[in-house]
């Protein structure tokens, strides 16, 4: 009997959502995805000091670009796909400096000699971000919409023809577990699962080219609620518990279901996505919450570059 990945792999594109480079070689995935926190954790571990050390440039923003690219490059040495790099989250409600990060870290990757079609450029989805990533997508920088909690924020992402989403499953599972005061909510109830599952068949549905990667999962059942969706980002506790489990995967949704389904299109202007997007309370909290951690994260990581920065000149 195959593992429970094994079968998933034939339903789905896996994903590897992970900074470890070495858990990337071990797991093989299509594409990566990182963000700021997981790029934190790995820029810690001494196995990557060499990478941080050669990410040194003339000011600690070029130090970070280098930084989160040189993770990028190491990490496309291991797969056949794209790599997901994000841009930092104080530049989330910032449409035009938004747009120029994203074009200096794909003219760093390009430098480097790894092409614009290997990476996607993460934007938080806010409508800067989806606004920044309509005129990306122009230049043929692909992007990857990031903190996508509402069904608002979904619908503009397609109508902006964005390459790909990234809805959150278990930062809404754990917004919904502690409003219910609850250890866990059973998968075929779960708000996350149902989120993704209501934003794949309103794409399929309506025939966008608009790729669904649902991300940020709690425990394996979610992924397997959501065999069938485009791809599926998973961090390396989970594709591990997902090998060791033997099974044949049921493919839960598919293009072919999504349209038989009688659903409305509902495109949003500015003023509808916003009011849509703050009827939905847990969106709008996590959203939030998301870039502030995001923009913590990067901060720190930013504090320890300065942090051997400095020790590097006091050596010199
Ligand atoms: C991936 O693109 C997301 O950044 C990631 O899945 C978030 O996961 P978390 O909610 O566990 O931080």
């Amino acid at each position: 009997m195959p593992s429970v990945l094994h079968s998933l792999r034939n339903i789905s594109t896996v994903v590897a959502d992970t900074g470890d480079i070495d858990a990337v070689a071990k797991w093989h995935p299509q594409d990566t995805t990182t963000n700021p926190s997981l790029l934190l954790s790995a820029a810690q571990d001494p196995r990557y000091a060499a990478l941080v050390e050669g990410a040194f440039g003339d000011s600690l923003e070029r130090t970070l670009d280098n930084l989160f690219v040189a993770f990028g490059r190491e990490i496309l040495k291991h797969i056949p796909g794209r790599v997901s790099t994000e841009v930092d989250a104080r530049l989330s409600f910032d449409e035009e400096r938004s747009i120029g990060k994203a074009r200096q870290l794909v003219q760093l990757y390009e430098r480097s000699g790894v092409g614009r079609q290997r990476v996607l450029i993460k934007l938080a989805a806010t409508w800067q971000g989806i606004r920044a990533a309509e005129r990306l997508e122009r230049e043929g920088i692909h992007c990857n919409l990031t903190l996508l909690f509402s069904f608002a924020q979904a619908v503009a992402c397609a109508d902006a023809g964005v390459t790909l989403i990234s809805p959150f499953v278990g930062r809404i599972y754990d917004w919904h577990k502690a409003a219910r005061k609850v250890d866990d909510i059973p998968v075929a109830e779960d708000p996350g699962v149902a989120s993704v599952t209501r934003i794949y068949n309103y794409y399929k549905k309506h025939g966008y080219a608009t790729q669904v990667m649902g991300a940020s999962f709690r425990k394996t059942e979610q992924i397997l609620r959501l065999a069938g969706c485009d791809l599926l980002t998973i961090a390396p506790d989970l594709l591990e518990k997902l090998s060791r489990t033997e099974g044949q995967v049921e493919r839960m949704l598919s293009p072919e279901s999504a349209r038989s389904l009688s659903i409305e299109k509902t495109p949003l202007n500015e003023a509808e996505f916003h009011f849509r997007h703050n009827e939905d309370a847990m969106a709008v909290e996590k959203l939030s919450d998301g870039i502030r951690k995001f923009d913590a994260d990067a901060r720190r990581l930013e504090a320890r570059v300065a942090e051997l920065l400095r020790a590097r000149r006091a050596a010199a």
